[in-house]
C-alpha cells in the first residue's frame, strides 16, 4: 500500500512545487478567464447590462458603462456603471444617466455612451448617440458630465454637432489631452453614408471643429478607436442593423486623418459581434488591446452577449489581427493574455466538396484565411465539404465562418459529421442553428474526417433561399 502511493504522493508534490515555481505570488495561474458566447453575470448574479459600452480606467480600478437593455427594447431605460479591478468580476454600482435626468431622456433612445475624463476641469464627460423613442430620425448626440464616474450625470441636452447628423459614434482622448467625436453621420448621400470627424472643445462639452469625412460613402458604423506605436487605428462595423457583418480597420498617423483604406478585420461577421471600443489594458510587463464587441440579439436586446477577444496592433507595421477565441485568460494587473493552447487540426488538410464553383477550391475554407471561400457550383441544398485530416485526432471545437450578405443575412442548418473510416458517418445535429456569420460549437470525438453538411440556409428578410452554399472558414480544434 505504501510503496505504491509513495510515486503518487510524490507527483503530487512535484506538480505543486512546479506551480509555486511557476506563479510564486499565488501558487495559481494568474489572471482571468474571459468566456465568450454565454451570459455574463454581475457579482450579485444580475446579468450584465452594458451594451454598446465602453471602459474606463480610475486609479486602478476600472468602470464598464453601457446601455441597459433589460427591458428587451431598444428604448432608454438607464446608462449602467459597473467596476472590477480584474476585467472579469463586475459589481453594479449606479445608473449615472436615468430617464428622470432629463425631460428628453423620459422618452428617448440612447446608445454607445462612452466616457472620457478631463483633467483640467476634473470632470468625466459622457457623449452619447441620442433619438426619439420612435425612430433614428433624429441623429443626434447627447452629452453629460459628472464630478465621480459613476454618476450622477448632470445632462447637458442633445444637437448636431455643427449642424452634422450623428449616428453611431465614439469619443477618443489623445495622450495630449485632446479628445476627438468619430460619427456615423451624412455627408449628402443619406443617414450614415460617411463617418464625420470632430475635435472636441478643451472641456469635452461641446465639438470645436469639422475635421473631415472618414470613409466618404462607405457607410460605417460602430467606430472605437486605439492608438499603438504612435498609429491611430479606427475599427468599423458596416451599417445592417442589428445584423453582425466584416468588421473593417484603418490607420493613421494623426486623428485628423488622413485614414488608410479600409482592411478587414476578423471573420465575415466579427465573429458575430459589432465593435464598441477598444480598452488598452496597460499592465506591468505588457499592454493588451482588447476588442470590446456586442453580440446583438435584436428579438431580445436585453440577452445580447458581450464578445471580448485580444486584438493585435501594430503601429508600427500598421496592422491589426483579430482572432476568435471561445476562452482565454487575462492578467490585468501584468497585462499578459494566454490563449486556450489549441491547435487547428483542419489548416491545410485535404478538402473535398460536393460540388465546386470554379475558382472557389474547398482548399480556400481550411487555409487559416478568412477572406477566402468555397463555393458549390450550383444553388443545391443539401451540399457538403469534407476533411480528411490524415489521422484520427481529437476534436473539441468547431468554429465555422459562414457567407455573410449586407441586408440579407441568413443563419446555415447544419449538422457536423465525423468518420474514423469516411464511410460510416456520425452526426451532430445544428440544423436548429439561428446564428448568423460564425458558430463555435464545443464537441468532443475523434475521427479523421469531418463533413459539414449545410441543410439549409434562412434568411431573416426573403423567405426564398437564393444563397449558393459558401464557407469561408472551418476551424477544427483539439489539443
Ligand atoms: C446599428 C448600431 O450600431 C446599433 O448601435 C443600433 O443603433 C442598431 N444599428 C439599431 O438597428
Amino acid at each position: 500500500m505504501r510503496s505504491k502511493m509513495w510515486p503518487k504522493r510524490a507527483a503530487w508534490w512535484l506538480s505543486l512545487l512546479l506551480l509555486l515555481v511557476l506563479y510564486p505570488q499565488s501558487g495559481m495561474a494568474a489572471g482571468v478567464t474571459i468566456t465568450n458566447g454565454p451570459v455574463w453575470y454581475d457579482t450579485t448574479g444580475g446579468t450584465i447590462q452594458a451594451h454598446g459600452g465602453g471602459i474606463i480606467k480610475s486609479g486602478s480600478t476600472y468602470y464598464w458603462i453601457g446601455e441597459d437593455k433589460i427591458h428587451n427594447s431598444a428604448t432608454f431605460r438607464d446608462v449602467v456603471c459597473y467596476s472590477s479591478t480584474d476585467l472579469k468580476n463586475w459589481k453594479w454600482v449606479s445608473y449615472p444617466l436615468k430617464t428622470t435626468s432629463a425631460a428628453e431622456l423620459a422618452s428617448s433612445k440612447v446608445e454607445r455612451p462612452k466616457v472620457i475624463y478631463n483633467a483640467s476641469t476634473g470632470k468625466y464627460v459622457m457623449w452619447m448617440h441620442y433619438e426619439n423613442a420612435a425612430d433614428y430620425s433624429l441623429g443626434r448626440v447627447a452629452v453629460a458630465s459628472s464630478d465621480s464616474v459613476c454618476g450622477n450625470y448632470t445632462y447637458h441636452g442633445s444637437f448636431r454637432p455643427l449642424n452634422y447628423e450623428s449616428r453611431d459614434m465614439t469619443v477618443f482622448k489623445d495622450d495630449d489631452g485632446s479628445a476627438y467625436l468619430i460619427t456615423a453621420s451624412n455627408s449628402g448621400g443619406g443617414a450614415n453614408d460617411s463617418l464625420a470627424s470632430f475635435k472636441l472643445t478643451s472641456d469635452y462639452l461641446n465639438v470645436a471643429s469639422f475635421q473631415g469625412w472618414v470613409f466618404q460613402n462607405g457607410h460605417r458604423e460602430a467606430p472605437a478607436i486605439a492608438k499603438q506605436g504612435g498609429k491611430y487605428f479606427m475599427i468599423t462595423s458596416g451599417a445592417s442593423g442589428w445584423y453582425p457583418n466584416q468588421a473593417m480597420y484603418a490607420t493613421a498617423s494623426s486623428m485628423a486623418g488622413p485614414w488608410s483604406a479600409l482592411q478587414p478585420l476578423g471573420n465575415t461577421s466579427a465573429f458575430f459581434s459589432q465593435s464598441t471600443f477598444i480598452l488598452p489594458v496597460q499592465g506591468s510587463s505588457a499592454t493588451t488591446y482588447l476588442y470590446m464587441g456586442d453580440r446583438w440579439n435584436s428579438g431580445q436586446l436585453g440577452d445580447s452577449r458581450y464578445i471580448w477577444l485580444p486584438l493585435t496592433l501594430n503601429g508600427a507595421a500598421g496592422t491589426a489581427a483579430l482572432e476568435w477565441s471561445s476562452s482565454w485568460t487575462l492578467d490585468a494587473a501584468t497585462g499578459v493574455t494566454t490563449a486556450n493552447g489549441m491547435t487547428n487540426h483542419a489548416l491545410n488538410k485535404t478538402a473535398t466538396a460536393s460540388s465546386t464553383a470554379t475558382g472557389y477550391a474547398a482548399s480556400r475554407v481550411n487555409d487559416g484565411n478568412y477572406q477566402t471561400e468555397w463555393k458549390a457550383s450550383a444553388v443545391t441544398w443539401p451540399s457538403w465539404w469534407q476533411v480528411d485530416l490524415g489521422a484520427a485526432k481529437n476534436i473539441r471545437e468547431v468554429d465555422i465562418s459562414w457567407f455573410m450578405y449586407k441586408g440579407s443575412e441568413g443563419y446555415y442548418q447544419y449538422k457536423i459529421e465525423y468518420s474514423t473510416d469516411g464511410t460510416t458517418w456520425t452526426a451532430i445535429d445544428k440544423t436548429s442553428n439561428k446564428t448568423y456569420g460564425f458558430t463555435s460549437d464545443s464537441v468532443n470525438f475523434t475521427a479523421r474526417y469531418v463533413r459539414i453538411n449545410m441543410v439549409n440556409a434562412v434568411l431573416w428578410n426573403n423567405p426564398n433561399n437564393w444563397y449558393t452554399p459558401t464557407l469561408y472558414e472551418v476551424k477544427l480544434l483539439g489539443n
